[in-house]
């Protein structure tokens, strides 16, 4: 019963249906042929049974003392062509059985004279088919009525109807049997379309969202019109998304920045302790809201980018150098030096390369913070089991025993971080963009002290 609930299969429903016509087709076909058979059958009998009977009524002859019977073999032998059946008869004549069978059911009403009348009626164990014939014969004083009756059991016909019958019964199974492949041949043509449709839609790329022009049957058109419809309202969501993080990262970074120079002039023109401690604690009030609302900006990029995920091939070195000489400044300030080792060749990926970089800058970002000054940050290029890896590891604070898997929840930030200002979703980002991209990301603190950060990305 699978197939009629509502999310069953429309296919095994359409071949349920034609299979059931057919069915019905065949028992109609079948229980047609019989009662044709039985028909033909039965007139064909009747047709001789006719013809013997009258032919009999026929030959009854007057004579000087009464009325000639003569049985002629010809007449019987011309009955005997319907088989197996067995024959009765029975001769009135003035109203007495003369010859025959007296108790055979006589007719209805009285035959017209010399057509045969015909009846089925049951006599003995069996069922009779009668044909009777009337005639009057004038003997000696005027005319005496006759009647002939002439029965035969009816089995020659059945077995005529009866082989009919189940040829056409078998004519009718093969019909069905025919009608099974013919079913599903026609249940799948009528269901092409749809695949085709469906197949179109699922080929096109992530950033597709052109309108559906592929070719549908009218029956699909509603529900082409309702996937354009769909498809026309998330353009313009993600185009909004899209020039929402592209707008808020510059409405928000300018007026940030702005306010932190001005913090600053006023910071290096006041002479007032107070003002400058207020001042300077104010400076890094709005560097922790710019990065917060960069890293905020960033995620939804990197959410929003993973979502229509584009592949192109990515050079992880290239991406590696550009992030390491964009920290290089940051780097200096904090006596940091950033070493890039094992960058030789090209380590190729697949992917967006705005996600990758995204990833790298977060874990760069991470060990230039969380380490102190005078130290190293290297940042290692290698290749291993089909993937390439970049290693991030700094001479740091550790992680005191936080797992990476504690620290990757969103806006979660460890035991270990201090005073350095942080929002709690870079690792977030980079966990995101090893999933979207089918890598794998793990942070771990060395036995030498310092942590190591290590995102792995399938090699093309
Ligand atoms: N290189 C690192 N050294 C020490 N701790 C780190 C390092 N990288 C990440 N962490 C820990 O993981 C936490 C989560 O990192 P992240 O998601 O980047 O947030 P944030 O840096 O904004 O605090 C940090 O708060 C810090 O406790
Ligand atoms: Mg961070």
């Amino acid at each position: 019963m699978r197939a009629f609930l509502p999310n069953g299969s429309l296919r095994a429903k359409l071949v349920v249906q034609l299979l059931a016509v057919a069915a019905v087709l065949a028992v109609a076909l079948y229980f047609t042929v019989r009662s044709t058979a039985d028909r033909a059958a039965e007139a064909a009998q009747d047709a001789i049974l006719g013809a013997a009977t009258t032919s009999i009524a026929e030959q009854l002859r007057a004579t000087e003392d009464g009325i000639e019977v003569d049985l002629a073999y010809a007449t019987f032998s011309m009955l005997g062509a319907m088989g197996q059946d067995r024959l009765f008869y029975r001769i009135d004549i003035a109203g007495e059985t003369v010859t025959g069978y007296s108790d055979l059911p006589p007719p209805p009403a009285r035959p017209a004279s010399l057509a045969p009348e015909f009846y089925s009626s049951p006599y003995l164990d069996a069922d009779l088919r009668i044909a009777a014939v009337a005639r009057s014969i004038v003997v000696g004083k005027g005319p005496v009525p006759v009647l002939v009756l002439i029965g035969q059991t009816r089995q020659g016909q059945a077995a005529i109807a009866d082989s009919l019958a189940n040829r056409a019964a078998l004519i009718g199974v093969g019909f069905f049997v025919l009608a099974v492949p013919l079913s599903l041949l026609s249940a799948g043509s009528v269901f092409n379309p749809i695949n085709r449709l469906a197949e179109a839609v699922g080929r096109r790329g992530p950033r597709d969202l052109r309108p559906v022009r592929h070719p549908a049957p009218r029956e699909l058109a509603p529900l082409l019109g309702a996937l354009n419809g769909f498809v026309a309202r998330l353009r313009g969501a993600l185009s909004q998304t899209e020039t929402f993080i592209a707008e808020a990262a510059h409405h928000i970074r300018t007026p940030l920045s702005t306010v932190r120079t001005e913090a600053e002039i006023a910071l290096r023109q006041s002479e007032d302790e107070p003002t400058r401690v207020r001042l300077r604690s104010m400076i890094r009030g709005v560097e922790a809201s710019a990065r917060s609302a960069s890293q905020l900006l960033d995620h939804a990029m990197v959410l929003y980018r993973s979502d229509q995920l584009e592949r192109v091939e990515v050079d992880l070195s290239a991406v590696v150098r550009n992030v390491a000489r964009a920290f290089e400044p940051t780097a200096e300030l904090r006596e940091v030096s950033l070493i890039v080792t094992g960058g030789d060749g090209a380590f190729m990926t697949q992917g967006d390369p705005l996600l990758i970089e995204s990833a790298l800058r977060n874990l760069v970002d991470n060990a230039i913070k969380y380490s102190g000054t005078e130290t190293e940050v290297r940042i290692g290029l290698s290749r291993e089991h089909g993937m390439v890896q970049v290693k991030v590891a700094d001479q740091g604070r550790g992680l005191s025993g936080a797992s990476m898997a504690q620290l990757a929840v969103r806006f979660t930030r460890g035991g270990n971080v201090g005073d350095v200002v942080g929002s709690g979703l870079g690792l977030t980002i980079v966990t995101e963009v090893a999933q979207a991209l089918g890598g794998q990301f793990d942070l771990r603190e060395m036995e030498t002290g310092g942590t190591c950060a290590s995102l792995s990305l399938p090699a093309l």
